[in-house]
């Protein structure tokens, strides 16, 4: 590139900002679904257990078949994208996680369940996908950070209201609990029906007058939604009938951005996380303060969405790579402590004896700290920079990819996490130092192959990768 001019045009209009903003909040109804479905798992598993007299074994395959679902939906969601549009599979998305839920609500048995949680998966994994997508391209440069990381905000706001949910249904009522998730989905669908078109999708259609309507509201000028228009125009000439395959074999630019993609979609994973999302009230047990599980876990939850919006407060500040290597470092340190401070924790305080030891309460400050660390940075800012580096013509395609990547990351961390933790000797130390040393990976990662990307038009990140080289000179 040869500036790092940001593109920053005129100060948005207060009414085409806060249109994109509700824009945006429609939109991110998705990421409360996709948090939804990991709380109220939490929460169901004893009463589905006891309801249908299920073997751990069987427990497990309800809990991990909703993540295969997910997989699914993010690759059939890349295609979807293209064919059907980001609002349209947003839709679907929504009504397959509603019919999901309403299912696992009245299942009748084993098998019932398990698809049903499949379908909320398949629904997840669309929103997933078209959510972040979809906020991307109707967002404008200036604010584009912020935007999506709102889908994360809603993510951890739907982790925290379905652990509240069933903090005051208790285990009992979990049918219920399920029922209430699908209102989220038809919150999605009647929501998504509302919004306008992606105008990037509706150019690529062939339908520049509804892109141009589209662009007069998100940006509030008919100048500057007549120049946006050309720019994306002109990409999408270039890119028309290119496919993945292709694309991926003609330009190092498109194999360079899907590395970085399905490279940070898996290290949020292997973060370590969902460790503490899936494993929290476990973790806590281990470190002695499992007569204060529900309480802190519901405060985990809390902290996770209140530092979400640092991130949204500072990502089009400080920029993608400050916030990440950061939050990533941060992370690293606190697990590493964590490690630390369970060796130091006697092994007659990892029962529930109601007197906590030093080391309990410093190796729980720690957690704090690394939720904090991951919600202003790995978590919002993965989501954003899958849904941003792509150009138009394959953006669907590889933000699917990247996405079941994320999935795929998810599922081995909802395995091994608890096999490593159950290990009596070392368990809980092994598991953050193992996390700790992939956010070493990621740090590394980072620093070699994200290009900021803070304040650039969509159709100009693409150059990043082209030179690579002049990229990183330019910081
Ligand atoms: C991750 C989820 C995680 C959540 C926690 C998201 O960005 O993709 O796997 O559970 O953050 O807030």
């Amino acid at each position: 590139m040869a500036s790092t001019e940001t593109d920053v045009p005129t100060e948005p209009s207060t009414r085409s900002g806060s249109y994109t903003v509700a824009v945006a909040l429609v939109a991110a109804v998705g990421g409360l679904m996709f948090g939804y479905d990991i709380g109220v798992i939490a929460d169901a598993q004893d009463g589905i257990k006891g309801a249908f007299e299920l073997s751990t074994f069987q427990i497990e395959v309800v809990v991990a078949s909703v993540l295969a679902g997910s997989f699914t939906g993010a690759i059939i969601a890349g295609k979807l994208c293209d064919r059907i549009g980001r609002r349209w599979t947003n839709v679907w998305g929504g009504a397959l996680f509603g019919l999901g839920c309403l299912g696992c609500g009245l299942s009748a048995d084993f098998t019932m369940i398990t698809a049903c949680r499949v379908i909320m998966g398949l629904g997840v994994g669309f929103s997933s996908v078209a959510g972040p997508l979809y906020i991307a391209e109707i967002s404008a440069p200036w604010s584009r950070g912020a935007m999506v990381s709102l889908y994360q905000l809603a993510i951890t706001l739907g982790i925290f209201i379905a652990f509240l949910i069933g903090l005051f249904l208790g285990t009992e009522l979990w049918r219920v609990h399920f029922c209430i998730g699908s209102l989220m989905g038809v919150g999605l669908v009647f929501g998504m029906l509302a919004m306008p078109p992606s105008p990037r999708w509706l150019v690529g259609r062939g339908r520049t007058e509804t892109a141009l309507g589209v662009l007069k509201r998100t940006t509030g000028s008919t100048e500057a939604a007549q120049s946006e228009l050309e720019a994306i125009k002109v990409r999408v000439r270039e890119e028309s009938g290119e496919r993945l395959f292709d694309a991926l074999l003609a330009s190092p630019a498109v194999r360079r951005a899907l590395i970085l993609a399905i490279g940070l979609a898996l290290l949020q994973q292997f973060s370590g996380i969902n460790a503490i999302m899936f494993y929290g009230p476990s973790i806590l047990e281990e470190i002695g303060l499992g007569d204060k599980k529900l309480l802190l876990t519901a405060a985990i939850g809390l902290v996770n969405v209140l530092a979400t919006f640092i991130a949204i407060w500072l990502v089009d500040r400080l920029g993608r790579r400050v916030l990440l290597l950061c939050g990533t470092s941060l992370m690293m340190l606190s697990q590493i402590g964590i490690g630390l401070s369970a060796l130091w924790i006697p092994s007659t305080q990892t029962a529930t004896t109601g007197s906590h030891s030093m080391a309990g309460i410093i190796a729980l400050v720690l957690i704090f700290v690394a939720i904090i660390a991951f919600a202003f940075s790995l978590g919002p800012l993965v989501w954003l920079v899958i849904s941003e580096i792509f150009p138009a013509g394959v953006r669907s395609a590889c933000v699917g990819i990247a996405t079941s990547a994320n999935w795929v990351g998810a599922f081995l961390v909802a395995l091994f996490s608890l096999t490593v933790l159950e290990n009596k000797t070392m368990g809980t130390t092994a598991v953050f130092w193992l996390f700790a040393g992939s956010n070493v990976v990621a740090i590394l990662f980072i620093l070699m192959r994200l290009p900021e990307t803070k304040g650039v038009k969509l159709e100009r990140i693409e150059e990043f990768f082209t030179r690579p080289s002049d990229a990183r000179s330019e910081r």
